[in-house]
């Protein structure tokens, strides 16, 4: 599976719908992979409504952790579910930076969850270190986020080194650290949730993913697609990262 995260890069209603068309369109140059896409609040409505019926699921970046009520400029997780929202972006690094602490993301967490939206926990270091200290935060952040939570939905967990994100294929993590960290998530994983459980939560790579490189991280690093920045808002390039995940 291959996750868009737009973030702010597509602008636009008729942007947002073009691509969308297009995506589906296209549907067929990328069978056997699962395309993901999360727009901007405004740009949710326009290209679920264009994805109606396809197989293309679109989700959100981020949700409020009320259920309802008097919580201005929130937007909650069953307001995307009546808007066609199947999936929610949790914890992304940019939102930790902005403020989100790790209970606020397992609060959100369980509000995606309880809603029946698909969760995308976003987990990654800072920096590696030498010492290989990275890895504890990485499962800090697992175990924080998933404690006491169900997972009643489905969960797949993002896994993006913030040094990675927002540069080029070439400052991408490498095939082998990737699947070396993707075992490690693996094995939090089991600890948090049970060993049957992890087989049933998919792990993407995120981080300066892009055409140039899609295709050896798919099959060096051991994970099961990947969650997409600045390349998924180039249709010819996020096609070209959906077809190098083709089973
Ligand atoms: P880039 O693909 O632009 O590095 O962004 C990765 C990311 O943050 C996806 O959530």
């Amino acid at each position: 599976m291959v996750v868009g995260n737009w973030k702010m890069y597509v602008e636009a209603p008729d942007a947002a719908k073009k691509f969308a068309t297009s995506l589906r369109k296209k549907a067929r140059s990328f069978a056997g992979a699962e395309a993901w896409l999360a727009p901007a609040f405004p740009l949710i409505s326009p290209v679920a409504v264009d994805l109606k019926g396809s197989a293309i699921k679109v989700g959100a970046q981020a949700i409020s952790v009320h259920a309802e009520g008097a919580h201005t400029g929130e937007v909650s997780a069953k307001m995307l579910k009546n808007i066609g929202v199947s999936f929610a972006i949790i914890g992304h690094s940019e939102r930790r930076a902005a403020g989100e602490s790790d209970e606020l993301i397992r609060e959100q967490l369980t509000a995606a969850l309880g809603a029946g939206l698909t969760a995308i926990l976003c987990v990654g270091e800072d920096e590696r270190l030498p010492d290989g200290s990275h890895f504890a935060q990485i499962a800090n952040q697992i175990h924080r986020a998933l404690q006491g939570v169900v997972p009643m939905g489905r969960l797949v967990v993002a896994y993006e080194p913030v040094w990675a994100i927002g540069k080029q294929a070439a400052d991408a993590m490498q095939g082998e650290d990737l699947e070396e960290t993707a075992i490690f998530i693996r094995k939090i994983l089991s600890e948090a949730l049970g060993r049957d459980a992890v087989s049933r939560v998919p792990i993407l790579y995120g981080g300066s993913v892009e055409p140039a490189n899609a295709q050896t991280l798919m099959k060096e690093g051991g994970v099961n697609g990947f969650l997409v920045g600045h390349a998924s808002a180039d249709i010819d390039s996020f096609i070209e990262i959906l077809k190098a995940c083709k089973k």
